[in-house]
């Protein structure tokens, strides 16, 4: 303790010079995966942590303006929950929308655990206007392979259970990286 705080008084600077920075080469890697967001049974991969409590509110859906859900969905290969699971969507999504057309803004870490993109990750943070078949959303980062990442992302449902909310989504990232 004591020789830390030596050290810091010794070199004051909190900084390095500031230096051009040397470019690096770009590179492209596409994903194409399938993401399983389960809100209904016993063991639910998207749940509740809030929705507001308005008076006069009778939008009783699951997924009324305001409501915030914690997952954590697994990627797989196929758009069958059995085939192999590649990695998982962790973050929160939040019904966004007030109008009568539902949508979300979601923020995901994209976390792969297979193969050589094991603990490489993808974050994104964007709004998902989760009607429309066809979407995008923005990749905005990531880590290990994918560190100072910048992409796209497009998705399509799948399939979508409008009673209980359950949806299975393919997803085709484009990521630029170094
Ligand atoms: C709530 O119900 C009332 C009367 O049934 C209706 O006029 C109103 O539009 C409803 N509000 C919402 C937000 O759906
Ligand atoms: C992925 O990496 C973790 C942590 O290094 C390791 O425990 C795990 O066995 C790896 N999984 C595969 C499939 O390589
Ligand atoms: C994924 O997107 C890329 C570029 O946008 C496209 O070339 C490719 O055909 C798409 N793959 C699938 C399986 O849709």
């Amino acid at each position: 303790m004591i020789l830390c705080v030596t050290f810091s008084l010794v070199h004051g600077k909190y900084y390095s010079a500031t230096e051009p920075h040397v470019r690096m080469k770009e590179k492209v890697t596409n994903l194409y995966f399938f993401f399983h967001d389960t809100l209904s049974g016993k063991n639910p991969s998207a749940v509740l942590i809030a929705k507001p409590s308005l008076p006069n509110n009778n939008d009783t859906s699951q997924s009324s303006f305001g409501s915030l859900y914690a997952v954590d969905d697994p990627l797989t290969v196929r758009p069958e929950l059995t085939s192999e699971v590649i990695g998982n969507a962790q973050g929160l999504w939040v019904s966004s929308g007030q109008g009568s057309v539902q949508t979300l803004v979601v923020y995901f870490d994209f976390g792969f655990t297979t193969g050589e993109l094991n603990g490489s990750a993808i974050t994104v943070f964007s709004r998902n206007p989760v009607m429309e078949m066809e979407r995008e959303l923005a990749v905005i980062g990531g880590r290990g392979r994918f560190r100072m990442a910048r992409g796209f992302a497009q998705l399509k449902t799948y399939t979508v259970d409008l009673t209980n909310g359950d949806a299975i989504v393919e997803y085709n990232v484009t990521v630029i990286h170094y």
